[in-house]
């Protein structure tokens, strides 16, 4: 395998996770390079689930693990990670784990602020996980930002808790009418974490170039999706960085030149959480079949998945934003019971065809899909492990949607499983 990058082409939840944790194996270091713990990533490996929201899934593999300077990371919550994995009997100390210097500390008013925003708007929210990753963005852009280098140099940390927070307090107290944080208590809970994170924190970039120098393999992970970017997401109903694949280099500190495979992660059908558009979505009751079959509840906050049929218009639109060099198709299973099943080929808007995702929300929420409907399998594949066991309308399913996107798919996903994962073409070379 070479060097590879994992992306959502969806709304995210593709299952990015479960084929990270797959190709781990294969992979000498894993690399996270933007989000935060908005992110939720779940494996399945004997039967156990483990769902990791800012280390990179890699660890399961207890392979060399990198939090790049793209990230927010709650530092709060990062410890409670480590230490729900160490409970689990994965390493996750130094040794297994770096954190770039220059990663962007979420802050307690960062999560305030998110809450307070979110409710203040009422219905023309965004739904947002509440881990406060816009606000941390925010004051990253606006440079008043927080970073782990910060740490290292604790008075400075201190100045700049102090000073922030004027300004915070004021915009908390005054437009959220929300109670003020007192300094000294945002110190005191730093000072008693920050001796345990200080090991962890390193210069990502200059360790993974030397990774590369030394032929050692390089595993990206994404998170969220395509359509949550920053930039070409359904914007404002997005997330607060950029998902896409050219941020991996970004995020991370390598150059873009060193990507050999860009694969983008395809859930056989299609979901969202929280607010914003969704052409294909369903209302009916296929649509709950889709959330109950798959067991669509994020794997962050616990909210149901609001589920459709797959949709070409976005999967082509990732494929073009992100380069991608190949497709992993997940919880083709979840579709084993339906008599039909439709893939959404362009939209309808005032009587023209559309083919390309369009920026404007309101044109988005206007557009009607245009669909294809193709025949179900009507047979279980949960324990089909090559290609060509698989139902002949399970296996034109496939070969259509590569047709229509013009991508290559090479993994096939058939549950959660680490195992339950046809390789259909190799990437392992
Ligand atoms: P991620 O955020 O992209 O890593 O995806 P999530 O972990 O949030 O959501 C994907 C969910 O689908 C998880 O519960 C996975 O265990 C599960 N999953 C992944 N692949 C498959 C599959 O092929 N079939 C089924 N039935 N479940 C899967
Ligand atoms: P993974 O990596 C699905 C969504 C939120 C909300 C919007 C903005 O598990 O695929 P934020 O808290 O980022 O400001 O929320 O983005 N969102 C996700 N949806 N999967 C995710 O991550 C998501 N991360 C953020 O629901 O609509
Ligand atoms: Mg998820």
């Amino acid at each position: 395998m070479g060097n590879t990058v994992i992306i959502g082409t969806q709304w995210g939840d593709e299952g990015k996770g479960k084929i990270v944790d797959l190709l781990s194996k294969h992979a000498d270091y894993v690399v996270r390079f933007q989000g935060g713990n908005n992110a939720g990533h779940t494996m399945v490996v004997n039967g156990k689930a483990i769902i990791s929201h800012l280390i990179p899934s890699g660890i399961i593999q207890q392979k060399k693990c990198f939090i790049g300077n793209g990230v927010v990371v709650d530092p709060f919550v990062l410890l409670d990670e480590i230490d729900y994995l160490i409970s689990n009997s994965i390493d996750a100390s130094p040794k297994m784990l770096r954190i770039s210097d220059r990663a962007h500390i979420i802050m307690p008013y960062h999560r305030m602020i998110d809450s307070a925003r979110e409710e203040k708007i009422g219905a023309q929210k965004i739904g947002t996980t509440g881990r406060g990753i816009g606000p941390c963005y925010e004051d990253k852009a606006a440079r008043r930002g927080i970073r782990f280098c910060d740490l290292l140099d604790f008075d400075l940390f201190k100045e700049k808790v102090a000073t922030i927070l004027e300004e915070k307090n004021f915009y908390l107290t005054q437009y959220y009418k929300t109670k003020a944080l007192d300094p000294d208590t945002v110190i005191r809970e730093f000072k008693q974490i920050k001796d345990r994170l200080i090991p962890y924190i390193d210069d990502v970039s200059v360790i993974l170039h030397e990774g590369i120098k030394n032929k050692k393999i390089l595993l990206f992970e994404g998170a969220q999706g395509t359509h949550l970017d920053i930039e070409h997401g359904t914007y404002p109903f997005v997330t607060s960085s950029s998902v896409v694949s050219g941020n991996a280099a970004n995020g991370s500190g390598v150059g873009p030149a060193c990507f050999d495979e860009i694969i983008g992660i395809v859930k056989a059908y299609a979901t969202r959480v929280g607010e914003g558009p969704f052409p294909t979505e369903l209302f009916d009751e296929i649509g709950d079949k889709l959330q109950k079959t798959g067991s669509e509840f994020g794997a962050t906050t616990g909210r149901k998945r609001r589920c459709g049929w797959i949709d070409m218009v976005v999967l082509k639109n990732a494929a073009k934003l992100n380069s991608l060099s190949g497709l992993a198709i997940t919880k083709l299973d979840v579709l084993d019971d339906l008599d039909e099943i439709k893939i959404c080929t362009a939209y309808e808007h005032n009587g023209k065809t559309i083919a390309n995702f369009p920026a404007e929300i309101k044109i988005l929420q206007e557009c009607s899909p245009v669909y294809e409907t193709h025949p179900g399998w009507k047979e279980d594949i949960t324990a089909i492990r090559e290609l060509d066991d698989l139902p002949i309308n399970a296996k034109k399913y496939l070969a259509r949607l590569e047709e229509l996107s013009g991508v290559k798919i090479k993994i096939i996903s058939v549950g959660p499983g680490r195992e339950a994962t046809i390789i259909k073409e190799s990437i392992f070379n």
